[in-house]
């Protein structure tokens, strides 16, 4: 199987955010692609898909989503789906991503990406749905590996198994979350370089790194500051395994004004070391990428 399933290396990119529209627009600074929340632009116009043209005309775009509701109580709809089809016309996403999670019930949002158990019978409704959503859409599904602060007690695997299960059973991607997998590797007390060394490599199409709080007992997931060294030791030994993979920095509270350029300079420079080393030994003096 080829990395990251045959799809391209899109770089280092940022996601898309409001506050740094004008500073994009007007500077085009030089990020390599931009992720955007895909329900945020499943509109019919108005400001949000004209700044998301204009985006276009510079960058590469891939869709993020956040209501799939892969593993709820029932699948996405005809009309989400139909959604999703329309902007990635618009965007030419090379891969469309969601979440392992639930988020919906019948007639319900709870904007939230809840944990799914991690059991065989899971596992059938996910791959059961992701087959059908990739062959439906036509495009590579990739999917994430959420932050979680609580598990359930009918899980019968780790994360890691799970995931990778279903990723191999229903042939889709990973975007595989660093961030999110030291996170839930503190809160629940698993090894984090466990969850990374067993899960399929080669499925891996794009990678998130994110700040998160540190509130001693337990880490909530918060994006709002800068990716932490552990981390991004954690990444090194990620992209040591995957080889070259479009990373992203995701950052949605506390905001900089100016994130875009100083993100993207931050991680292409820590990328770029990287790409030149990854195979090589790890350094005395190199205490972190
Ligand atoms: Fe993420």
């Amino acid at each position: 199987m080829p990395h990251r399933l045959g799809l391209p290396d899109l770089g280092v990119g940022v996601g898309l955010r409001v506050p740094h529209y004008r500073h994009i627009l007007a500077e085009r600074p030089p990020v390599d692609f931009f992720e955007i929340i895909s329900e945020n632009f499943m509109i019919q116009g108005g400001k949000p898909l004209h700044h998301l043209d204009r985006v276009l005309e510079t960058y590469r775009v891939v869709q993020h989503g956040v209501s799939m509701s892969i593993g709820g109580p029932t699948p996405p709809s005809d009309e989400y789906l139909a959604g999703l089809r329309k902007l990635m016309a618009r965007t030419r996403t090379p891969w469309l991503s969601d979440h392992f999670c639930w988020c919906a019930v019948p007639g319900a949002n709870l904007h939230d990406l809840l944990p799914l158990p991690f059991t065989e019978e899971a596992i059938s409704v996910v791959v059961d749905r992701a087959k059908r959503i990739q062959d439906t859409l036509g495009v590579r599904l990739a999917l994430e590996n959420a932050s979680s602060y609580m598990s359930f007690t009918s899980s019968t695997m780790p994360e890691w198994e799970f995931i990778s299960r279903v990723a191999d059973a229903a042939d889709i991607g990973l975007l595989f979350d660093v961030n999110n997998v030291y996170v839930a590797a503190y809160n629940h007390g698993f090894d984090p370089y466990e969850f990374v060394a067993n899960v399929p490599h080669e499925r891996i199409v794009q990678i998130h790194l994110a700040g998160h709080t540190n509130l001693g007992k337990y880490i909530i997931d918060t994006h709002s500051d800068h990716v932490i060294d552990p981390v991004w030791d954690l990444y090194r030994f990620t992209i040591e395994r995957t080889g070259p993979v479009s990373t992203l920095i995701e950052w949605d509270d506390d905001i900089p004004r100016n994130i875009a350029p100083v993100l993207g300079n931050f991680v292409r420079g820590r990328y770029t070391k990287r790409r030149e080393q990854w195979r090589g030994p790890r350094r005395d003096d190199e205490t972190t990428l």
